[in-house]
Formats: structure tokens, C-alpha cells, sequence
């Protein structure tokens, strides 16, 4: 088992021992990785590092007792509402991520409902929504209501006005969508919400920083922002394509009496006062004085010519991609996130294959009409390593083509059909076992998990994962 040591160990061992740790993770600095990391070099990263420390042990709980919190917070706040198309009312607060956002702003539409005398409330969210709504619709009971989309994965307007009823207390739109970097019909989301009188948010956290920049170089970007009318509230990532150490997000509204709905307080206890603009409670202001830092270091200039490598690496990665033989993009992405499928090969041999090669793209299950995919997230390391990907794309889809495909699926369907959920459960570990993967312990090859997992039903999917979770967590494991 698993204790604390008898006596404390010293700094140097320490670091030591952490540098073996960290040693097992993804390797990500040259550049060949191609999503969770947002990388814009090495000075961006000490100027974050640097100020991320200075304030690592202030507590922002208490912005009374640590004023550096409103001088950082609402600088943030304003720079980002301005960059944003916020009116002279808009607000936001600053937030741990775009889950911790899109939290924020569902409670804000929940207890706006609410005081409307809606007390089951529903979302109206399209099928390419973030997963993090439907989290925010668990932990604060919202009834969600899908959406489907058009073929180029952006939402249907005549499907999200028809779902909404007198129970509706948050429509959604994203700019864009993570999956396939698509930009949802904004301005029409607008007009169906002031017709209905609901409100609508826009999930800009991943492209809401970096997409006026494409603009202003002359892209054809959909509006997307506060300005739009009907938009009552935006959430936008700094610690995705605004390059800032993770931590760093904001919920920003057009009017401040939304802003206050989002706010938790709590009076009836025998302690402090508690006013939680945000989830959490005590924190450490070192996120957002990195995130402040970053953004002042970079600044309009520096962000401008962010915006121009990677929309030039987009370009590439886009083109390249749909000169591959039996690989398509699904789109067209608005954003420098791109989704390609292949009806010819496994996309997930493709990404075993991209490992192999010493590169890291993401496999994106399929999901209603979207088939499974290659998720790449390019960022300004990315660009210089775009003709290499491209180069092991193509070494990649030769090597798929002659490995077995398509067959495990039918396999696990037939076997698990009219099986009740928990039945299914132990079934499926057997099979699973046959894919390669026993215990915690993956294989190097994750494609037949993967053909595996994507037969499966969502419902049966999730709890296979959640177990499997929960297993990788296990202390001395
Ligand atoms: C569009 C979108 N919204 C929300 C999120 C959730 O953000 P986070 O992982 O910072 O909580 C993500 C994450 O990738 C995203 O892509």
C-alpha cells in the first residue's frame, strides 16, 4: 500500500523522482502532437511559468483581502468582452476552463428560468455540442434536448427552433465545434432565440480567442460573438489558442444581471461569508495572473502573427489531408481544427500507425451521422511538422490498408444483443480481453478497443470506459 514516507525526502531527490514521473507522459515539445497541448514556444511558455509562480500561493477566495485579483480579473474581463464584440454592459468571470464555464453559464440559465417559474428546465443543444453541457445538464438538472446537424456538422435551425418548448431555458451554439472544427449558424441561433425569448450561448472555447485574428487577415469567419444579436453569453478558453498555462478560461455575458445568476452565496453558516462568483472556493491566483501575463506578453501583434501560422498551417494540413487517397475532411472546419474520415481503412489503425511514426492524432468514435474520424488540433508548433504528419499520413493509410478491419464489431454486436446492461458489462470485459486489453494495462495497438467500443451503444460505452476509469485509479495499482 501506498503511505507517506516516515521522513521527508530533499528538494533535489524530489525533483528528481518527479522528473521520472513526468517522464511517462505524451511527449509533446517537438511539436508532433496534435491536441491537449497548446503550444506557442518556449518564451510564451516561461512568461506564463513565471507569473503562474509569483502568485501561486495567493488565494483568490478573498478578492478584499487579495486585491491583485480584481486588478487581474477585471482587466481579463474587459479586454476579452472588448475582443469579443461585448456591448458597454458586458461582464464575464474569469474560471478554471471551458468546463468550469459552460457550468457557469448553465446555472446562470437555469436560475434565470427558474425565476421565471421554469422549474425543468431544458437545453436546446445540438448533437456536436461539448460533452461538458451535458455534464452541466447532470450536475444542475437540465432535460437535454438534441439537435441534429447538416451534413457539413453544423446545426439544423429548423430542428432547434421546432425543440423548443415553454420549458426551454438555454439554446446553444459552438464556434466552433471541438470534433470538427465547424462553426454553427450563429446569427440564425440569434434570431430563433430573441423569437422565443430564451437564451443562447456560444461555446467559443476553443476558437473564440484566435477567430477575430483569422478575420482581420481576411478569412471568411461566421459572426460568432456578443455582438450578435440574441448571443446572451460566450465562453472563450485562454488556456487553449490564447497559449496560457492551463486554468484559464472565461464566462462573459452581455448583461451584468446574468452574470449575478451564475454567483453562489451562502450566509446561513457559522463561518465566513461565502460569495463564490465562480465553482470553486479558495484558489490559487496564479492561473489568472499567468493567464494575464501571457496576454500582455504576446500582445495584438503577437497574437496577429500567432493567427497567421496557423491559419498558413491549417491551409496546408487541409489541402495536404484531401490529397491523401481514401482520406476526406469532414467539414469544411472553419478553424484550425480538423477532422478527416476514410471509408476505405481504419481510422484507428491510421492513428496506431501516426504512433508508430511518432505522432499523436486523435481517434473521434463514431456518433449519429458523424463517422469515426482523425482529430487533428493544430497549434504554432504544429506548422513546421505539417508536411512530416502529412508524409507519415500517407506511410500510415498504406499500412492500414492491409491490416483486419470491420470485423470485431458484428462480433460484439451479435454477442451482446438482448443482453441486459450488466450482463453485457461482463461479456464485454471477455471481449475486450481478446482486443488486448486485461486489467489497466493497454496494448500498444488500441485499434481493436477502439472497433470495439465504437459497436457498442453510447450508454454501454460509457460504462465500460467509466470502469475501466475507475480502475486506472486504484492507489498502489
Ligand atoms: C468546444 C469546447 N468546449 C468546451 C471544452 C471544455 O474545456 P475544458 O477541457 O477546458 O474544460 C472544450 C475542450 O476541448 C472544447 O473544445
Amino acid at each position: 500500500m501506498t503511505r507517506l514516507p516516515a521522513h521527508g525526502m530533499d528538494r533535489a531527490q524530489l525533483m528528481a523522482t518527479l522528473e521520472d514521473i513526468i517522464a511517462q507522459d505524451l511527449p509533446w515539445r517537438d511539436g508532433k502532437a496534435y491536441a491537449y497541448v497548446y503550444d506557442a514556444g518556449r518564451e510564451v511558455e516561461a512568461v506564463g511559468r513565471d507569473a503562474y509562480a509569483q502568485f501561486l500561493f495567493q488565494n483568490a477566495l478573498d478578492p478584499t483581502a487579495f486585491k491583485s485579483v480584481l486588478t487581474l480579473e477585471n482587466d481579463l474581463v474587459g479586454i476579452a468582452t472588448a475582443h469579443l464584440g461585448g456591448g458597454p454592459q458586458a461582464t464575464g468571470t474569469f474560471t478554471s476552463g471551458g468546463t468550469e464555464s459552460i457550468m457557469l453559464a448553465c446555472k446562470s440559465a437555469r436560475d434565470t428560468a427558474k425565476a421565471r417559474g421554469i422549474d425543468r428546465p431544458q437545453m436546446v443543444l445540438p448533437i456536436t455540442a461539448h460533452a461538458a453541457f451535458h455534464k452541466a445538464a447532470a450536475y444542475l438538472g437540465f432535460e437535454v434536448v438534441p439537435v441534429g446537424v447538416d451534413d457539413g456538422f453544423r446545426v439544423r435551425l429548423d430542428e432547434a427552433e421546432a425543440a423548443i418548448t415553454d420549458r426551454t431555458a438555454l439554446l446553444v451554439g459552438s464556434a466552433p465545434s471541438y470534433a470538427h472544427g465547424v462553426i454553427d449558424p450563429i446569427a440564425g441561433l440569434g434570431a430563433i432565440a430573441q423569437t422565443h425569448g430564451v437564451l443562447l450561448h456560444v461555446d467559443a472555447c476553443v476558437g473564440g480567442w484566435l477567430l477575430p485574428y483569422w478575420k482581420r487577415l481576411g478569412e471568411d469567419v461566421p459572426a460568432f460573438d456578443l455582438s450578435v444579436p440574441g448571443v446572451t453569453s460566450l465562453s472563450v478558453d485562454l488556456h487553449k489558442y490564447g497559449f496560457c498555462p492551463k486554468g484559464a478560461s472565461l464566462v462573459l455575458y452581455n448583461e451584468p444581471a446574468l452574470r449575478q445568476a451564475q454567483y453562489f452565496t451562502c450566509t446561513a453558516w457559522t463561518g465566513y461569508s461565502v460569495i463564490n462568483p465562480a465553482v470553486q472556493s479558495s484558489k490559487s491566483t496564479g492561473p489568472m495572473a499567468a493567464a494575464w501575463a501571457v496576454l500582455h506578453h504576446l500582445g495584438d501583434d503577437g497574437f496577429m502573427d500567432i493567427a497567421q501560422e496557423t491559419l498558413a498551417g491549417t491551409k496546408a494540413l487541409r489541402e495536404g489531408l484531401s490529397a491523401i487517397p481514401g482520406l476526406r475532411v469532414l467539414g469544411p472546419p472553419d478553424f484550425c481544427m480538423v477532422a478527416a474520415a476514410s471509408d476505405e481503412v481504419s481510422v484507428y489503425h491510421v492513428v496506431d500507425e501516426m504512433q508508430a511514426r511518432g505522432f499523436y492524432v486523435q481517434p473521434q468514435p463514431s456518433y449519429g451521422p458523424a463517422p469515426a474520424s482523425i482529430h487533428f488540433s493544430l497549434n504554432p508548433k504544429n506548422t513546421a511538422q505539417v508536411a512530416p504528419l502529412l508524409e507519415a499520413l500517407r506511410a500510415s493509410m498504406d499500412a492500414a490498408r492491409d491490416l483486419p478491419a470491420g470485423q470485431l464489431g458484428p462480433v460484439v454486436s451479435a454477442e451482446i444483443a438482448g443482453l441486459s446492461p450488466a450482463e453485457a458489462q461482463q461479456k464485454l470485459t471477455a471481449l475486450l480481453a481478446m482486443a488486448g486489453i486485461e486489467g489497466t494495462a493497454l496494448p500498444d495497438r488500441m485499434a481493436p478497443v477502439h472497433e470495439v467500443l465504437d459497436a457498442l451503444s453510447p450508454r454501454l460505452r460509457a460504462a465500460l470506459l467509466e470502469g475501466f476509469v475507475a480502475q486506472l485509479f486504484t492507489p498502489g495499482g
